[in-house]
Parts: structure tokens; C-alpha cells; sequence
């Protein structure tokens, strides 16, 4: 069958067998590595990806079920001309992975909590990613970076507020 999705920003289509999960469309037609299989079976999260915004395990879907969707994975967190986003610098700067297989995911779970609730708690971060495992990190730190994305883009948002209310009270 034909699929046809937005990966990325980007029209993706291929060829696939109908038995085939969305992880492996990703992985081996798209090239995209960056979502990883831990499981293989809705359990790990490894495999997280945004669809139409929302986290969702790759591993549990069919490709053609995400015909004509939108699907955001690891590698289209960075805006274009950026370098990283500021979750992944968060988890750069609070030190959020050990081996890093469960972190493409953890961002993402990450990033899509901070689109729908921008000043997280602590625990509204751990119940965010609660269907997503790290065998070594003990979780503190994925925790303490997604705060410090939270932070970053709260003052990013404020500069915002402060130029535009400067640049209205130039025109007046
Ligand atoms: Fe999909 Fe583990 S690989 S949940
Ligand atoms: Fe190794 Fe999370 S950093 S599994």
C-alpha cells in the first residue's frame, strides 16, 4: 500500500506491507534513527513520536494508520536554523541521559507537555512520563531538564513581550 505522511514538515510517502509497524516505516524507508526500538511491545516508550502533536508509540501503530497525518519525531525538534531546541538543551545542561536510548522519546513526551501546559510541577513532569522508561538515569534529571526547557522558553516568551511592547510604544 501507498502512505503518504508530514514527517518532520516534510510530504514522506512509500511503498509498505499492510503488516507494517510505523517504528519501521520510520526507521528503514524514512532513514530516521532517531526513534529507537526498545520493546517492541507499547512498553518502554523508546519509540515515542508526536502524532498530530500527541505522543504516541510508534511500535503500537501500522503506517497506514498514520496515512495523511502528521508525525513529529526526534529529529524534527530543532527549528530549522537552530541547533538544538530548548528541550534538548535542557537535557544537554541538566545532564538527562546516560546511554540516551530512551531519550528521543523522553524529549518528545517532553516538548508535547510543554506545548499544553508551559510551567509543569514536578509531578505533572513525572506523570508525563510515566509510560516511558529509563533504565539508568533514576528519572531526576530527565525531570530537572524538562524544568529547565520550561524555564528557558518562559524567558524566551518574556523577551518576546518586553520587544513588542517596546517596539508598539516606538510607533506611538
Ligand atoms: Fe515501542 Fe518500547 S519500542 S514502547
Ligand atoms: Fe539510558 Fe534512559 S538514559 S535508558
Amino acid at each position: 500500500m501507498k502512505v503518504t505522511m508530514r514527517v518532520n514538515g516534510t510530504e514522506r510517502s512509500g511503498d509498505v506491507e499492510p503488516r507494517v509497524l510505523l517504528v519501521d516505516f520510520l526507521r528503514t524507508n524514512l532513514t530516521l534513527t532517531g526513534t529507537h526500538i526498545g520493546c517492541d511491545t507499547t512498553s518502554c516508550g523508546a519509540c515515542t513520536v508526536l502524532l498530530d502533536g500527541e505522543p504516541v508509540k510508534s511500535c503500537t501503530l501500522l503506517a497506514v494508520q498514520v496515512d495523511g497525518r502528521d508525525i513529529k519525531t526526534v529529529e524534527g525538534l530543532a527549528a530549522h536554523g537552530a541547533k538544538l531546541s530548548p528541550i534538548q538543551v535542557g537535557f544537554h545542561e541538566e545532564h538527562g541521559l546516560q546511554c540516551g536510548f530512551c531519550t528521543p522519546g523522553m524529549m518528545l513526551v517532553g516538548s508535547a507537555l510543554l506545548e499544553r501546559n508551559p510551567n509543569p510541577t514536578d509531578d505533572e513532569i513525572r506523570w508525563a512520563i510515566s509510560g516511558n522508561i529509563c533504565r539508568c538515569t533514576g528519572y531526576m534529571n530527565i525531570v530537572k531538564a524538562i524544568q529547565h526547557a520550561a524555564q528557558s522558553q518562559s524567558e524566551a516568551a518574556k523577551g518576546m513581550g518586553a520587544k513588542q511592547a517596546a517596539m508598539a510604544g516606538g510607533t506611538e
